[in-house]
């Protein structure tokens, strides 16, 4: 087997490490990777003919699509007429993340667990609804909108300017939807599917706001952990019975070609959990955490997918909790140098480094993106894992370098900690 991984972040520096541990490094191709995955090419992930092409060269039979917009321009629709196996949903059923309109139709029809919504297809349209909801809601523009789309308000000052935002972003005739806001703890589950089966990992939470506290804004996720600490039987139960079950029931009877991941994001508030969306891909950083707990071999998991075997696959977890620390560029999530020197990867030695934005400069690593660096750590007790991850992350260092200095320490909103370290 050999496998192409496609994108070049974190997520894929993770699942090309877990990959290679197999299958070894010179069969694992990172497609266009970036400076610190080993055997990276260049390539445009949206050129299905070139990475063919590429993949017919190496002797690639196998490609593992990280990122979500590959997924809706129908990435793997392309290679199934191909010899080569991608692991990936169609192009239909990539729209559970590709339109939210489309994913909250299904969560309705298959009775998901997830709040009230609207839909509308001009700006001017929403202001009724705006002001009945007194603003406390949240807008969804319907389309992939790179982490852009989404406006959670608190009242109707801030739902307007949303929707003056959105009118600026996509025009005043634009399909979004709105939803009632659910406040609450915010988890990732992630599992396989084979489009019979839905095998999870561990739960993981992701910190998404560039600042310690949860402040500042929105970013692609400063950090993570997994498992949660609050994680419960009773709480696997009730999001297995509410959101897993009924929505492989809607993969089912819509017979969506969908062999790869899926990524329920969880609000868990007043009334339990709720789906706040779909992912149809790994989510990044919880794959740089989640990766180094599974035990299993992930190709033997990726060709289960494949032939429809999942069902017979057993999920094994390493003990113990797991904490990523994400560097960024100083100025992320807003405008940021690159280029930068960075010193002291060589120090590290109790942690992976999973490089999300580098690139190799005659030689020598360099800063090449918002996020640069993931730094995970294993401990056999939460706080252990995160003293681990701070004490790795600090041996590292680049111009203007920033990392949140909290993740794994979130005070919760609705659910009590009674597993902590248990
Ligand atoms: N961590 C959030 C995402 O990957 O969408």
């Amino acid at each position: 087997m050999k496998i192409a991984v496609i994108g070049s972040g974190g997520r894929e520096h993770a699942l090309s490490w877990k990959l290679a541990q197999t299958l070894g490094e010179d069969a694992v191709f990172a497609l266009p990777g970036n400076g610190g995955i080993p055997n990276s090419h260049p390539m445009d992930i949206n050129d299905f003919e070139a990475i063919q092409a590429f993949c017919e060269e190496k002797g690639i039979n196998y490609i593992f699509v990280g990122p979500e917009v590959p997924l809706a321009n129908g990435i793997v629709d392309f290679f199934n007429q191909t010899v080569i196996h991608a692991l990936g949903p169609c192009k239909d059923a990539a729209q559970l993340e590709g339109s939210k309109i489309f994913s909250k139709k299904f969560m309705e029809k298959y009775g998901v667990a997830t709040s009230p919504f609207k839909t509308f297809d001009k700006v001017m349209d929403a202001r009724d609804t705006v002001f009945k909801m007194n603003g406390n809601l949240v807008i969804k523009y319907d389309g992939l909108a790179a982490g852009k789309g989404v406006f959670v308000c608190d009242n109707v000052a801030e739902a307007m300017e949303a929707l003056s935002e959105m009118r600026l972003q996509y025009g005043e005739e634009c399909p979004f939807i709105i939803e009632d806001k659910i406040v609450g703890d915010e988890i990732s589950i992630i599992g396989f599917t084979d489009g019979e089966n839905i095998k999870l990992l561990l739960p993981s939470q992701d910190h998404k706001q560039l600042n310690d506290g949860d402040k500042g804004p929105n970013t692609g996720g400063m950090g993570v952990m997994c498992p949660v600490p609050f994680w419960n039987d009773e709480l696997a139960k009730e999001i297995n019975i509410k959101i897993v079950q009924p929505t492989l029931r809607g993969i089912r009877e819509e017979k969506m070609n969908y062999k790869g991941i899926i990524y329920f994001g969880i609000m868990i508030g007043e009334n339990g959990p709720e789906l706040l969306e779909y992912n149809v891909r790994f989510g990044d950083p919880e794959t740089e955490v989640l990766l180094p707990s599974l035990k299993t071999d992930l190709a033997k998991v990726v060709t289960a997918c494949l032939d429809g075997t999942l069902g017979e696959i057993e999920l094994k977890f390493h003990d113990g909790y797991f904490v990523d620390v994400v560097q960024v560029s100083g100025g992320y999530p807003k405008s940021y140098s690159k280029g930068y020197p960075i010193f002291g990867l060589d120090l590290v030695d109790d942690a992976i480094v999973f490089h999300a934005g580098t690139a190799l400069k005659d030689g020598n690593i360099v800063t090449n993106g918002g996020r640069v660096l993931n730094f995970v750590a294993q401990g056999d007790s939460l706080q252990c894992a995160i003293d681990k991850a701070y004490e790795q992350c600090a041996k590292v260092s680049f111009q203007d370098n920033f990392f949140r200095k909290d993740i794994g320490q979130r005070k919760y909103k609705v659910v009590k900690i009674n597993a902590l370290n248990s």
